[in-house]
């Protein structure tokens, strides 16, 4: 499995940070967490929830994690807060002491975590008794369907192309969230879903971002031969449903969880 490439900030905003920084939001309102908090957003990245957190949830401070140095810079430009802090770091040792916040959270990352049990496990070490540690992660299955109209092509013109729904559902499913949450001592265990509309202006708004390297579909368009790529696009063209206008309307399922420390 060739390692994802996470370092270009613009060309990860056009691929999914422009959809995560969506649902972020959506995630909030569903954990409707007091104010007042001390946050940790846990594979930050350039900073979609961070700064979701400090628009909406009013925290008394958040850290965002992540192992990319570009995303972290990035991460701190953009979310521009004085009560937002990034820090380069890994997610399965988090540079936080014990009960150092009062909630935990990561969007889009954990299934990119080598042992992403023991980034749960860190989560909860972190988070201070009675606080809440929370996540969402795409469903690669048919929930998310950028992504599955993709692989669906990308396996027709490569039947080993690497799709993301067999490589994640070992995590991005409900009974693995639940399975992690529980393993990690964690109570009142809720699994949920949210949606959101993706509507791309045109196919050229799909695929562009696929060129862009970062992530794991655009980092496999990024080894095909030209001829494969060309195929894949036009595959892609002639399934995606235009409307007249040329959009693509599509809908883009999160599942979300959470749970509660001991007190
Ligand atoms: C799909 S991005 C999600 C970024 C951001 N949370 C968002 O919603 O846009 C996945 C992120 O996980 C980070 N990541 C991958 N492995 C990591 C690890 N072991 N520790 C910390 N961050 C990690 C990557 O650098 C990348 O920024």
């Amino acid at each position: 499995m060739v390692p994802e490439r996470w370092s270009e900030r613009d060309a990860y905003e056009a691929y999914m940070g422009r959809w995560s920084r969506r649902v972020a939001p959506l995630f909030l309102r569903w954990l409707t967490a007091p104010v007042g908090l001390s946050w940790v957003d846990v594979g930050c990245g350039t900073g979609a929830l961070s700064g979701a957190v400090v628009a909406g949830a009013a925290p008394v401070e958040v850290t965002g994690v992540d192992s990319s140095p570009a995303f972290v810079t990035a991460a701190a430009e953009r979310v521009g807060d004085p009560r937002a802090r990034f820090r380069v770091g890994d997610a399965r040792e988090l540079p936080l002491a014990d009960h150092a916040v009062g909630i935990a959270v990561s969007g889009l990352a954990l299934n990119f975590v080598p042992e992403p049990a023991r980034a749960v496990a860190e989560m909860a070490r972190v988070t201070a008794p009675g606080g809440t540690v929370a996540a969402y992660v795409w469903d690669y299955g048919d929930g998310m369907e950028m992504l599955r109209y993709f692989w669906t092509a990308a396996t027709t013109v490569d039947a080993a192309a690497p799709d993301e729904l067999d490589r994640f559902s070992a995590v991005c499913r409900p009974d693995p969230l639940r399975t992690m949450w529980t393993g990690a001592g964690l109570q009142g265990v809720t699994v949920d879903a949210v949606s959101i509309p993706t509507t791309f202006t045109s196919f050229d708004d799909y695929w562009t971002p696929f060129l862009g390297g970062q992530g794991p579909a655009p980092g496999f368009v990024a080894r095909l031969e030209p001829v494969d790529r060309n195929r894949l696009r036009d595959l892609l063209r002639s399934r995606l449903p235009a409307a007249p206008d040329g959009s693509i309307r599509l809908t883009a399922r999160a599942w979300t969880v959470r749970g509660t420390t001991p007190a």
